[in-house]
């Protein structure tokens, strides 16, 4: 007998579980978008160069198109539908509304969803290439308009928001916590030039 080429899984999606059934090859981002109707995760390049369709896997930023469906399982997916508190946007999304940091909005729910973890990432004391002290007694690096830049290289944006989103990103950092404890690190925009 052939080896089966799909499997049955239930993928555990912004805290609601869904059962279905894939071919092994299907993609996260493709389960997301044509099976599940998730559609605010975007396909850009398919292929880990453009950030656009950032999840998050267990917290931690994830670009779906090279994750399979299959390996997602058992794992906490959050997708941009899930990153909002109920009806109060979640601060990063409130901060790319107030300061426009997009225009077409293709990459924006990438963008949010990196800046989310980046943000958390930022605030647990992980160094990025652009930090000059990397010693854990240095602390975290002041967020700065270069420290934002280097964390979200990963998240390309064609209509060039790039100004924007950092001042969004910057203005999130310093916002209050939630009440799920996610951002609220002690940052503020006058970091950013
Ligand atoms: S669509 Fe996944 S990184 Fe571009
Ligand atoms: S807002 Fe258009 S690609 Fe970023």
């Amino acid at each position: 007998m052939a080896p089966s080429t799909s499997s049955a899984i239930t993928l555990n999606i912004n805290g609601e579980k869904y059962p279905l059934s894939v071919d092994h090859r299907t993609t996260l981002l493709d389960a997301l978008r044509e099976r599940l109707d998730l559609t605010g995760t975007k396909k850009g390049c398919d292929q880990g160069q453009c950030g656009a369709c950032t999840v998050l896997v267990d917290g931690r930023r994830a670009v779906s198109c090279l994750q399979l469906a299959v390996a997602a399982e058992g794992r906490e997916i959050t997708t941009i539908e899930g990153v909002a508190e109920g009806e109060r946007l979640h601060p990063v999304q409130q901060a790319f509304l107030d300061l426009d940091g997009y225009q077409c909005g293709y990459c924006t729910p990438g963008q949010i969803c990196s800046a989310v973890a980046m943000i958390e990432e930022h605030a647990a004391g992980w160094p990025s290439a652009a930090t000059d002290d990397v010693r854990p007694e240095a602390g975290p690096p002041s967020l700065t308009a270069d420290e934002i830049r280097e964390r979200m290289s990963g998240n390309l944006c064609r209509c060039g928001a790039y100004a924007s989103i950092v001042q969004a990103v910057a203005r999130a950092a310093s916002a209050p916590a939630r009440s799920d404890g996610r951002t609220g690190v002690a940052h503020t925009e006058e970091t950013v030039a």
